[in-house]
């Protein structure tokens, strides 16, 4: 349903890879609630991936881009306010990647090489971005920029590896920015910390299958889902959340706030049981 909440705003949205990713529901719910925007992607994503079945059904274009390369990224707000026909009111950067996690390097066994494409493609790339549409005065007053973040910044979560870091430095450069940008042009930096999801990039993650049972259990409203951050997105976009800046916003369904759950506990101990003998007794644990 559509509450007109973007009408009259322009927006470029990176890192729609296919339907199951958020940023593909983030698209296609700003145009629906009446954006004008531009997808972005890298030049592999572009030929291999769907985005340009999603632009065609959204009617609109797509530039393509390394976000790590910052001459890519001024030609993606160059050729959006072009097409658009003005400055940019809102961006999404749902972009991550970690060639540790891809190669299955653990995290007492880093390559620092891949570390530092880790960190820059997942989070660099946030600054990158950000630093470009400024120098180019590309963004609108009260416009407002997100970024895809991840509790693994906050927490160790077995599995997430080299990704925890770049999260941890992505949280980090909203809240630097975000001051800068919110002082000179009332422009607003925020990430939102979403649930577990099942998309390309997560199912990367080891154990993921586990991860989304697990913070689902937990959290006392669930999982969000990708259509659900897409909303919140949407309202994070509009004019309803303009004094919202710096800020990490987890969209988890409680899961951050959660020490244990009843459920959880129950599960817990019915594993303990696994592990004693016939007689009762624990036998590992
Ligand atoms: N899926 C989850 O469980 C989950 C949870 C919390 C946060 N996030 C974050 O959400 C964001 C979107 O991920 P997703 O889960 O929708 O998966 P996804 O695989 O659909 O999206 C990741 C995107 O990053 C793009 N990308 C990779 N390298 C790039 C580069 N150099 N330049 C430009 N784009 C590049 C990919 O092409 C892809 O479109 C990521 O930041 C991810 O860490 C995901």
């Amino acid at each position: 349903m559509s509450n007109n909440l973007l009408k009259g705003k322009r927006g470029i949205i990176f890192g729609a890879l296919n339907e199951k990713s958020i940023a593909w529901k983030v698209a296609e719910r700003a145009v629906e609630e009446g954006a004008k925007i531009t997808l972005s992607n890298t030049p592999v994503a572009v030929r291999m991936g769907a985005v340009k079945a999603l632009a065609n059904k959204l009617n609109c274009e797509v530039v393509s881009a390394d976000a790590t390369n910052v001459a890519d990224l001024e030609n993606v707000f160059r050729k959006s306010i072009d097409v658009l026909g003005g400055k940019i009111d809102f961006i999404l950067h749902a972009i991550g990647m970690s060639p540790n996690v891809r190669r299955r390097k653990t995290y007492d066994d880093l390559d620092y090489n891949m570390l530092d494409k880790t960190l820059d493609i997942s989070a660099i790339s946030f600054h990158k971005m950000i630093q470009s549409a400024k120098k180019l005065d590309a963004i609108n007053k009260n416009g407002s920029i997100i970024a895809l973040s991840y509790v693994a910044a906050q927490r160790t979560f077995y599995g997430y590896n080299d990704m925890a870091d770049a999260k941890a430095l992505l949280e980090s450069i909203a809240r630097s920015f975000g001051y800068i940008y919110g002082r000179e042009s009332s422009v607003r930096i925020n990430t939102i910390s979403q649930s577990p999801t099942i998309t390309t990039a997560g199912e990367g993650v080891k154990g993921m299958d586990k991860l989304y049972d697990f913070a689902n259990r937990m959290s006392p409203l669930g999982n969000a889902s990708a259509e659900e951050c897409a909303d919140y997105c949407i309202v994070m976009f509009s004019d309803l959340t303009r004094k919202v800046t710096m800020q990490n916003l987890f969209h988890d369904g409680g899961f951050s706030n959660v020490g244990m759950s009843l459920r959880a506990m129950a599960t817990y101990e019915r594993g303990l049981d696994e592990y004693r003998d016939e007689n009762g007794k624990i036998i590992y644990g």
